[in-house]
């Protein structure tokens, strides 16, 4: 045999090796991406976090109500924290509907204002004083578009303030006493709310959208830092959801209760999630690019869409 014939083989089989290594890499993450967004079975949760209250930010409109909602069905007590008096009384009433066995609690803060310790003191001993917190949910955002050229910087400012400063706030404040609870033996869950728009970096959406990276960074130091503690950390990572500001429907465009139970399903088994499977299929194509056509023709549409979260 001459001494090319004996290389050709070798090449050969390397390349067919790295070929195959990567197809089995790609088949087991498509493998493991369908297991979770069409098969996943929601845990028992009030068994896992052995009850306790569920504290969810922002939760008189959109997701947030729906979080509160969920959790309350499946019989955790509810605190929910929002900036508007009446509305986190109409709230109450709601999932005390739906749940009369359970309690809730309302704090009432408005997160339009810059992090001082004088101005969140009495928030922080509200939380100091709760008892048995075993589900964080930090869903409180805003979002208000704007391109480079013409942004409002004040408005600009304050969906920063809204959108970092109290996921880090809730954190802190509550993780010692979550550690607490985890270390005798009472599991403990945070859910981070980030968005799709970490990956889809549309027009306008800069601000937005850099948040939303915070969000998504935040959750996964976080659970570096806790997952050996006996604490859940989920990000959530929805796409276009019906809400207070989003109110049209489309193909990929899902009610909050398709969105939760979806969430719900992956707690406790996931690190991060998009949620629903529509969601999962929207973010592929668009980081394909298989959806610029689609785009193109639903532009009117999609343009709507921009205003929102
Ligand atoms: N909807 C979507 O398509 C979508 C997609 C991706 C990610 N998300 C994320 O999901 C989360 C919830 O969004 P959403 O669409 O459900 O929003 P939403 O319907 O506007 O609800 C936001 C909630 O936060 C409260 N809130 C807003 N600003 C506040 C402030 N300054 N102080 C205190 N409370 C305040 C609102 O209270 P009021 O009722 O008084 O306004 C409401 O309870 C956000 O983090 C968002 O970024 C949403």
């Amino acid at each position: 045999m001459s001494k090319t014939q004996k290389k050709f083989p070798l090449g050969i089989i390397c390349l067919s090796a790295l070929g195959l290594y990567f197809l089995s890499k790609k088949s087991i993450e498509t493998f493991k991406i369908v297991n979770q967004y069409l098969f996943a079975k929601e845990l028992n949760l009030y068994q896992r976090y052995k009850g306790g209250s569920a504290l969810i930010t922002g939760s008189t409109s959109g997701l947030g109500k729906e979080y509160a909602m969920q959790f309350a069905k499946r019989g955790f007590n509810i605190v929910q924290v929002a900036r508007n008096d009446e509305k986190l009384e109409n709230t109450k009433n709601e999932i005390l509907e739906a749940n009369s066995k359970i309690k809730v609690h309302n704090i009432q803060f408005d997160f339009d204002q810059p992090y001082t310790e004088e101005a969140y003191s009495g928030l922080k001993s509200e939380l100091e004083n709760l008892d048995d917190v075993s589900v964080l949910v930090n869903n409180v955002g805003a979002m208000s578009p704007g391109k480079f050229d013409s942004m409002d910087l004040i408005q600009a400012n304050t969906m920063i303030q809204v959108n970092c400063i109290p996921q880090l706030f809730f954190t802190r404040t509550l993780l010692p006493k979550m550690i607490q609870r985890a270390n005798s033996d009472k599991r403990c869950a945070i859910l981070n709310l980030s968005s799709v728009a970490t990956d889809t970096k549309a027009p306008s959406m800069g601000v937005y959208s850099a948040t939303k990276v915070y969000n998504k960074n935040l959750s996964d130091v976080l659970d570096k830092e806790v997952n050996d503690k006996n604490i859940d950390v989920l990000c959530v990572q929805p796409g276009p959801t019906v809400s207070n500001m989003i109110k049209v429907l489309g193909p990929c465009i899902i009610y909050p209760k398709d969105h939760v139970s979806s969430v719900l399903s992956h707690l406790g088994q996931y690190r991060s999630t998009y949620g629903h499977y529509k969601h999962m299929v929207y973010i592929s194509l668009i980081r394909y690019q298989w959806f610029k056509s689609y785009y193109q023709r639903n532009k009117k549409a999609l343009t709507k869409l921009q205003g929102k979260p």
